[in-house]
């Protein structure tokens, strides 16, 4: 099979592989229909992610069909479509039973990252009852896509983490796919003033298509002055950070109120200060988390009843024999306004 395997730092190459086969009862082997690139890739790209080695097949977002089942996967059959969760979930660690499967003892994130992931033909998913949701009749399988990782990151990394609350000021730094999918998911919860803030004014167009009411394009670094005179001088309830750099998490520090929440979202790869000369009093509560994924089920209703529509954010399709081209479109998103791509096996 045709899999897209990270060389090395700097080095992938779309090379033939052999198809998954069963390791262990609870496995299911998915030939995997539609995938996607996320930015998390560019960072293993990168070599910033020191768990995923050489040699490994990337990607832990996508849709299939079941093309073969261990024998001790009760749920799915063969022929089944499915989702695939970016988080493995063996359903019954502690950390499991409490709902935090992105700390599951066996699983949590390893897909594309210790184990091969959807970038290919087909892929091997451990603990298949658990980690597979099933695609239901009728789905937009391209919106499904989204929901692998960037809703349910969005959602509970950013929303519920952060409280946001009917009439409450939320402010998102970050209009990449995943501040985008706060941005949808937020408005769960009608608040008020949605401020998205980044430094690219094509995503900033995007924001306001997807809701946002007020934007904010912070390359001036005057953006802590514009979003106090937007909420009269209190700054926001919920602040969500959604880059992964020590600017864009101390914008959030500056744009919190007294009582309010930043809810961090982003992969963080060298320290962050943290401003208590000047937070302790103000009652602050500060967040952070790995997507668990445990709120895919309730998002895949809202998808389904048209509550909210996330294939708004794909801009680009590609087969998979092209995904070398995939990677450089997504890679220069300033240029290519690119968001999310489908990538189709
Ligand atoms: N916590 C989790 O479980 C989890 C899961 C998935 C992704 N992530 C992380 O979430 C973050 C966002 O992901 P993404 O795919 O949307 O990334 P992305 O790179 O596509 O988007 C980041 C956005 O931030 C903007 N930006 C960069 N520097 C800025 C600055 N100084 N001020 C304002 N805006 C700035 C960019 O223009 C871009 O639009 C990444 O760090 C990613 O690794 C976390
Ligand atoms: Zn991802
Ligand atoms: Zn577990």
């Amino acid at each position: 099979m045709k899999a897209l395997v990270y060389q090395g730092p700097g080095q992938k190459a779309l090379e033939e592989r052999p198809k998954p086969t069963i390791a262990a009862p609870t496995d299911a082997i998915v030939k995997v229909t539609k995938t996607t690139i996320c930015g998390t890739d560019l960072h293993i790209l990168k070599g910033d992610v020191a768990t995923c080695a050489p040699g490994r097949i990337l990607g832990h977002e996508g849709v299939g069909v079941v093309e073969a089942a261990g024998t001790g996967v009760a749920t799915f059959k063969p022929g089944d479509r499915v989702l695939i969760s970016c988080i493995t979930a063996c359903g019954r660690c502690d950390y499991c039973r409490k709902g935090m499967y992105s700390h599951c003892t066996t699983g949590g994130w390893i897909l594309g990252n210790s184990i091969d992931g959807t970038q290919a033909e087909f892929v091997r998913i451990p603990y298949a009852d658990t980690s597979l949701y099933r695609v239901p009749d009728g789905a937009d399988e391209e919106a499904l896509v989204m929901l692998s990782d960037i809703l349910p990151t969005g959602f509970e990394c950013g929303v519920l983490n952060g409280k946001v609350q009917p009439g409450s000021t939320l402010a998102i730094v970050g209009a990449g796919p995943i501040g985008l999918a706060a941005l949808l998911t937020a408005q769960f919860y009608s608040p008020s003033d949605i401020i998205m803030i980044d430094l690219d004014d094509n995503r900033l167009e995007v924001s306001k298509r997807f809701g946002a009411t007020a934007t904010v394009n912070s390359s001036d670094g005057k953006a802590a002055e514009q979003v106090m005179r937007l909420t009269g001088g209190r700054g926001v309830d919920t602040a969500i950070e959604a880059v992964g750099i020590p600017a864009t998490f101390n914008l959030c520090e500056d744009l919190v109120a007294a009582g309010g929440t930043i809810a961090n979202i982003g992969v963080h790869g060298v320290k962050v200060d943290l401003h208590l000369e000047r937070l302790w009093s103000h009652n602050v509560t500060i967040t952070t988390r790995l997507v668990d994924t445990v709120s895919t089920p309730m998002l895949l209703k809202t998808v389904q009843s048209k509550r909210i529509d996330p294939t708004q954010l794909i801009t680009h399709h590609f087969q998979l024999d092209q995904i070398i081209e995939a990677y450089d479109t997504f890679g220069k998103a300033a240029s290519t306004k690119a968001l999310k791509l489908i990538i189709e096996t």
